[in-house]
């Protein structure tokens, strides 16, 4: 088995620690939030946080091809908000595929249906008809304070819905999206998947001006489960600590087969935990870009010493994600999902 590394970034040069910009959920004022996703095992954690937790106030869900196709990640994402007693949250399907590529999905990780591996309730959730943009749209507008979004899949959804209402683009505090990486890939050598399967979408979204989190493989790596901790889901007793338990049990098929891990990267979770626990992620802040051609496509493409040699006009700058606290985080997810029945 090779070993975990113990820190994703052996640099020469110490980057510089930034204050993080991602506003904190507190249970006097809960932050509203909207997560954009395509479960996914990992997506269905990250929900599972946004359920339980009394900082977040989880306005909607929407859905995008990534994972599996539209259809299959709409139907695990209502089969999530049921198992979590949410069943009235509205939810809605987006794109079905890429802005311009065609559809690259990761049933090599998550299987066919996209959420192999335990036995999942009827699907549920208040089903939003005009789609993923619409309800965005009519949730940001509707809420008396600006909105996070949370993307946990491909940024298709979220590229759309800022082309069809600029207008509302203010009205977004903040972005935490679970993606990209600085020296690591998942698809290829260069890409994460959230950002190889739409490259196009993620630099229209980087180059919006809301701020964005980039939490990528170079931590999410670390936020790590494995047979303690899935004995801990287990213990807890509930429906949903048994079907997660289950859903571990099947994600970490491929971190064994691709890495020899005995753990797996609970990804998208670590995007919506860094809104309720400011202590869990550091960031620095950096210039980022996105690289579109085909060598290596979906490369994010990180910068962050404040002088840089040749300015790119391109250049857009995001906080991104360097360090994670990582039995802070499992403690963190072990306890959400403990709260269900
Ligand atoms: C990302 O890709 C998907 O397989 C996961 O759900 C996560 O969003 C990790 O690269
Ligand atoms: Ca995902």
């Amino acid at each position: 088995m090779s070993a975990p590394r113990p820190n994703p970034l052996p640099l020469s040069t110490p980057y510089p620690p930034s204050p993080r910009r991602a506003p904190v959920g507190t249970v006097a004022k809960p932050l509203p939030l909207i997560i954009d996703c395509d479960p996914g095992h990992d997506d269905a954690m990250a929900i599972a946080i946004a359920v339980a937790r009394p900082e977040l106030k989880l306005l909607g869900v929407t859905t995008v091809a990534g994972n599996a196709t539209l259809p299959r990640t709409f139907e695990n994402a209502r089969r999530v908000l049921a198992l979590l007693g949410a069943g009235d949250t509205p939810v809605a399907a987006g794109a079905a595929v890429p802005l311009v590529r065609p559809l690259f999905t990761a049933a090599y990780v998550h299987g066919e249906s996209g959420l192999e591996g335990a036995e999942m309730p009827e699907p549920g959730g208040r089903v939003h008809e005009a789609g993923a943009v619409d309800l965005i749209a009519r949730l940001v507008e509707a809420s008396p304070e600006p909105v996070v979004l949370a993307p946990l899949g491909p940024l298709t959804n979220i590229a759309l819905f800022l082309r069809a209402h600029p207008e509302l683009a203010k009205k977004i505090a903040h972005i935490s999206w679970m993606g990209g990486a600085i020296g690591e890939g998942n698809v290829t050598a260069s890409a994460e998947f959230n950002v190889y399967v739409d490259p196009e979408a993620a630099a229209e979204v980087f180059s919006s001006g809301i701020p964005i989190t980039m939490v990528g493989l170079d931590v999410t790596h670390l936020a790590r489960m494995g047979a303690a901790e899935t004995a801990r889901l287990d213990a807890a007793g509930n429906r949903a600590g048994k079907i997660f338990a289950d859903l571990l049990r099947y994600f970490l098929i491929f971190h064994r087969e691709r890495y020899e891990w005995e753990f797996c990267a609970i990804h998208d979770a670590v995007a919506v935990a860094h809104l309720v626990d400011p202590d869990l992620v550091g960031v620095v802040h950096a210039a980022v870009d996105v690289e579109l051609g085909d060598l290596a496509r979906g490369r994010t493409i990180v910068d962050w010493f404040p002088q840089r040699l040749v300015e790119r006009s391109r250049s857009a700058s995001a906080d991104v994600a360097v360090s994670i606290d990582s039995a802070r985080f499992a403690d963190l997810l072990i306890g959400a999902i403990a709260t269900f029945d």
